[in-house]
C-alpha cells in the first residue's frame, strides 16, 4: 500500500461525505476556510451511474449523478464515495472514477436509508459479508480497468442491529482497503445514539493484528478539531471524520472557535456559497441550500428574523440583497 493515506501526518482530518451538504460548492466552501486532509464527494449510486451514461446515454452535462462527481483540484487530495450491491456496476463507477481523476474510491458500507438498503446496499452490506468482500474486489477491478492504483477504501458502521466489530471489522480488513472508516454507532443506532469511540481501540487492535496498513479513521459525533485530537490519542485512530460538525461552520478544520467568527463573516460565507451553489450544473434546486441557511444564520440577535426573510430567498442574489440590507440595518442601529 502506497497511497496518499499513508503520506499523512496523523491524526488526519477528514470531511465526512454528506448527500446534499457537502456538493462541490460546500466543499470549495471548506477548502478556503480550513481545509481537512482529505475530502469525501457526496455518495453515488454506481446502478445509476451505469444506467443514465451507458444505457440511457444522458450527456454528463446534463446528468445528476455526474453533478456529484465535480471536483476542483483545491479540493485534493479527494475520495469519490459510491455506493451498490451489483459488482459489476460497481467495477463500472470505480473505473469511472479513477478516469476522472480522483485520489480515490470509497465504498458505504454503512447507510441506514430505507432506499439504498432496499438495493441491498449501504448497511445492508454489513448483513451480506460475502457480497461486501466482492464489492471491494470489483472496485480494486475497476481501478485497475482504468490503469490507475488510487487507493479503494471502505466506510462502514461497527455492527447492524448490534456490535459485531470482532466479524466484521476482519471480514473488511482481509480485502486489504487502504482506508477504512468507522462510524462508531450500529446501522439500528442511526446517528441517534451517542457515538462509542471507546469501540476505536478494539478496531485498532483488530488492524494491528491483522499486520495490515489500512489507516484507521473513527467517526461520530466530533464538532472541533481539538476534541478529533483527543479521541485520536486516547483511541489509536490514524484519522478523524468530521460530519455534522460542518453545518454551518466551513471553519471548523481550521481549528477556530466557531464562537469567535464574527456575524459578518458568516453571513458573508453563506452569500459565497449561495452563488458557487446556483453554479454547479446541472442545477440543484434552490431549496437544498436552505439547510446551510438554517445552520449559518444562528445564535446572534435577530437571527430568527433575518433567516425567516431568507428561507423565503430563491436565488443567491435574494440572499445577497437580503444579508446587505440587514448588514447596513445593524450598522445604522449601532451608531
Ligand atoms: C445530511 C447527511 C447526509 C449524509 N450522507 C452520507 C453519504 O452520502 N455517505 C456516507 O457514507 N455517509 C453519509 N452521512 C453520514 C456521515 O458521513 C457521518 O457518518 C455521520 O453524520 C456521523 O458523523 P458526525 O456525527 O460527525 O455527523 C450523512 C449524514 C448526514 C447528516
Amino acid at each position: 500500500m502506497n497511497s496518499f493515506w499513508q503520506k499523512l501526518r496523523t491524526p488526519f482530518f477528514t470531511l465526512a461525505p454528506m448527500a446534499d451538504v457537502t456538493d462541490e460548492a460546500y466543499r470549495k466552501l471548506i477548502a478556503e476556510m480550513g481545509k481537512p486532509d482529505v475530502m469525501w464527494t457526496e455518495f453515488v449510486s454506481a446502478d445509476g451511474l451505469y444506467h443514465t451514461r451507458e444505457i440511457k446515454k444522458i450527456p454528463d452535462a446534463e446528468n445528476p449523478l455526474m453533478r456529484e462527481l465535480l471536483f476542483s483540484d483545491i479540493e485534493r487530495p479527494i475520495v469519490a464515495q459510491i455506493f451498490g450491491s451489483n459488482p459489476e456496476t460497481i467495477r463500472y463507477a470505480s473505473r469511472l472514477v479513477a478516469n476522472l481523476g480522483f485520489d480515490g474510491v470509497d465504498l458505504n458500507m454503512g447507510c441506514p436509508d430505507r432506499s439504498i438498503e432496499k438495493q441491498g446496499a449501504g448497511a445492508s452490506l454489513i448483513k451480506n459479508p460475502t457480497l461486501a468482500v466482492k464489492i471491494v474486489a470489483s472496485a480494486k477491478k475497476g481501478v485497475a480497468d482504468a490503469h490507475s492504483d488510487i487507493p479503494v477504501s471502505v466506510k462502514t458502521r461497527v455492527g447492524y442491529s448490534h456490535e459485531i466489530i470482532d466479524e466484521w471489522i476482519p471480514t473488511i480488513l482481509a480485502t486489504e482497503p487502504d482506508a477504512l472508516t468507522v462510524h462508531l454507532r450500529t446501522r439500528k443506532e442511526l446517528s441517534i445514539a451517542k457515538a462509542n469511540w471507546s469501540l476505536m481501540l478494539k478496531i485498532v487492535a483488530l488492524r494491528d493484528k491483522s499486520g495490515m496498513s489500512t489507516r484507521i479513521i473513527g467517526n461520530g459525533d466530533i464538532r472541533s478539531v481539538a476534541e478529533g485530537k483527543e479521541k485520536a490519542l486516547e483511541s489509536g485512530a490514524d484519522g478523524v471524520m468530521i460530519g455534522r460538525g460542518v453545518f454551518g461552520n466551513p471553519w471548523v478544520f481550521s481549528g477556530r472557535v466557531y464562537s469567535e467568527i464574527p456575524k459578518t463573516e458568516r453571513l458573508d460565507a453563506l452569500v459565497s456559497l449561495a452563488h458557487a451553489f446556483e453554479t454547479l450544473t446541472p442545477p440543484k434546486h434552490f431549496n437544498i441550500l436552505k439547510k446551510h441557511i438554517k445552520a449559518f444564520v444562528n445564535g446572534f440577535n435577530g437571527a430568527s428574523d433575518l433567516r425567516a426573510k431568507l428561507m423565503q430567498a430563491e436565488s443567491a442574489d435574494e440572499i445577497t440583497d437580503i444579508i446587505t440590507a440587514y448588514d447596513k440595518q445593524s450598522h445604522v442601529e449601532t451608531q
